[in-house]
């Protein structure tokens, strides 16, 4: 069994899903905290893994980048494979003054610039919002590790580069994370009534114009990996 963007077998995945946007990322975190871990996806280097975290099956698979992408692998994991748990694990852009560089963010929400909520809503607006359980799990996980969390509404975006009076509205509004895939994952998650969730650590801080240097990407990538990782043995 397989489809057009995914080329695995029926049982490959388990039914609990973390999905960076990079497949390097993907790799990386089967390498590292995965047992038993193979490679079940490598289609258009969409790289895709199973394997077990503290006994329990977990799969990895990168979406790619903004909605288009994310929202059709997001939609086959679920329709063909199962998939019933989504956690994004990703990076986000932040303009509040209080979010700083590698803080972790939760979506509680996702308001968006782009159209793909409103082709598939009729044109109204659509309320993106996170699956309440893994929303708490991951609290749970976080209140336990001392982790410091934000959770509140993101700003999915079409286009990477904002512009700039936009910025100013954003941080108005109380957005916690910028990114661009987080309102298409939980409309298609709500519409096939499977769990999702989007945290990301903070690689830019927009407005303060200040980036993760590489090397602190990946160890502040390291923390919510562990994070999500944990969250799922609340399930
Ligand atoms: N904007 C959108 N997506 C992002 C950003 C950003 O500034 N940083 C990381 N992902």
């Amino acid at each position: 069994m397989s489809t057009v963007h995914i080329n695995s077998k029926k049982n490959d995945f388990s039914d609990i899903i973390l999905m960076p946007g990079d497949p390097i990322r993907a790799k990386y975190i089967a390498e590292n905290y995965l047992n038993n871990f193979k490679q079940i996806n490598k289609t258009r280097l969409m790289l895709a893994y199973t394997g077990y975290y503290k006994n329990k099956k977990i799969s990895v698979m990168s979406h790619g980048i903004g909605i288009p992408s994310a929202a059709l692998y997001v939609r086959e994991l679920i329709t063909e494979y199962n998939v019933k748990k989504i956690i994004r694990i990703g990076t986000c852009g932040a303009v509040r003054d209080d979010i700083n560089l590698r803080d972790i963010v939760l979506g509680l929400g996702a308001s968006t610039d782009s159209k793909f909520n409103r082709i598939q809503f009729h044109n109204h607006d659509y309320s993106a919002i996170a699956d309440f359980n893994i929303t708490y799990n991951v609290f749970l996980a976080a209140k336990k590790m001392n982790f410091k969390i934000h959770i509140g509404n993101f700003f999915t975006t079409d286009s990477f580069y904002t512009d700039q009076d936009m910025l100013g509205i954003l941080k108005k509004y109380n957005i916690v994370g910028i990114d661009m895939e987080t309102a298409g994952i939980y409309s298609v998650a709500s519409e096939f009534k499977v769990q999702a969730l989007s945290i990301c650590t903070v690689s830019d801080h927009i407005l303060k114009k200040e980036s993760v240097s590489s090397k602190d990407r990946e160890s502040s990538f390291d923390d919510m990996i562990i994070l999500a990782l944990e969250s799922t043995l609340l399930i």
